[in-house]
């Protein structure tokens, strides 16, 4: 059985990104938030994406309201139902995403294919939690979702691999690059990024160099389009440390522990670009200042 119908469960940053890419790449797809607020925000900012497409040239207006036509966003998870693959993209509790495979796991045919993006959390327990282990894949993509090519197709031992095996050739026909790897915290890139990210904040706080000559070494030195600084406040400094403490948990391991700089930021509520502040002040979005720390 091909996938042809998506639906995506979440309307946030990834969630309106994967929804994005899909309805582009063809698919029908059904977005769900969780009330009319969250959902109007997560369309509008595929609308903006849309748009600046268009404005470039890269995407014409016909291209445009069909992506948008084949778009349907809803609030309701009964919704979700008619979908070959059903794609999480909720807020990365554990609980919170337990709750809505248990939520859609008797509404769905038995044959419709669940994938989490979760880029921390174990695949392989929320399967457990479903009626359908053998049909639950991880499928990750990276922020931002319409630019990055690469995603990640995680397999459980639990995981046939046929089913494995079609949703790998979706990641393929969404224009994307698909990686095969299995359900350790961190899959590929996170394992690499998270402890080369942790490592740049170790850097910093043992005065190696300035938050500026750090970002500027990374980019200049290794062609990296940001600067790891730079990339902590735009993944978000909560959210790196929360993956942080979850794969040093899995792995017990020192490069996974996180800095107790990167939790006085957290405690401090600079989490990064999205409250304004993290190790730049973007108080001018477009000409960010590195900021003092202590
Ligand atoms: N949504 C959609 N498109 C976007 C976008 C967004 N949020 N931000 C930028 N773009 C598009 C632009 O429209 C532009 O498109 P074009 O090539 O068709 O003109 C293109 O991306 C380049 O954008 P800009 O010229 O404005 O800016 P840059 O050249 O500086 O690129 C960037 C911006 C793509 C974000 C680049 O800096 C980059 O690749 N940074 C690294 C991002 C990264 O590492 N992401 C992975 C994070 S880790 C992760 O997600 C895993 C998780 O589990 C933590």
């Amino acid at each position: 059985m091909a996938i042809e119908k998506v639906a995506v469960a979440g309307c946030g940053l990834m969630g309106s990104g994967i929804a994005q890419v899909c309805a582009q790449a063809g698919f029908p797809t059904v977005v769900r938030e969780v009330n009319e607020a969250l959902l109007e925000k997560g369309l509008k900012g595929i609308e903006k994406n849309l748009d600046r497409q268009v404005e470039k040239g890269t995407l014409d207006a016909a291209g445009r309201a069909a992506a948008m036509g084949r778009l349907k966003g809803t609030t309701r998870i009964e919704d979700l139902a008619g979908a070959d693959l059903v794609i999480e993209a909720i807020v990365e509790q554990l609980a919170a995403k337990r709750e809505f495979w248990a939520g859609l796991e008797p509404l769905c045919p038995k044959q419709t294919i669940f994938a989490s993006n979760t880029s921390s959390l174990s695949i392989t327990e929320m399967a457990a939690g479903t009626g359908r282990p053998q049909r639950f894949v991880g499928l990750h993509f990276f922020n931002p979702v319409p630019v990055m090519k690469l995603v990640e197709v995680i397999r459980t031992i639990t995981t046939d691999a046929a089913v494995a095996d079609e949703v790998y050739a979706f990641a393929g026909r969404l224009g994307k690059v698909p990686v095969r790897t299995t359900d350790r915290t961190g899959f590929i890139v996170n394992r690499l990024l998270v402890p080369y990210l942790l490592d740049a904040v170790r850097a910093l706080e043992e005065g190696v160099a300035s938050i500026e000559d750090i970002d500027n070494s990374m980019k200049l030195g290794c062609g990296h389009p940001m600067g790891p600084l730079t990339l902590l406040d735009f993944v978000g400094i909560e959210t790196t440390y929360y993956i942080a403490n979850i794969m040093f948990e899995e792995f017990r391991e020192q490069r996974f522990a996180p800095p107790p700089l990167l939790k006085r930021m957290v405690m401090a509520g600079w989490h990064g670009r999205k409250t304004g502040r993290g190790f730049y002040d973007y108080t001018d979005p477009k000409n960010p200042r590195p900021v003092k720390l202590g």
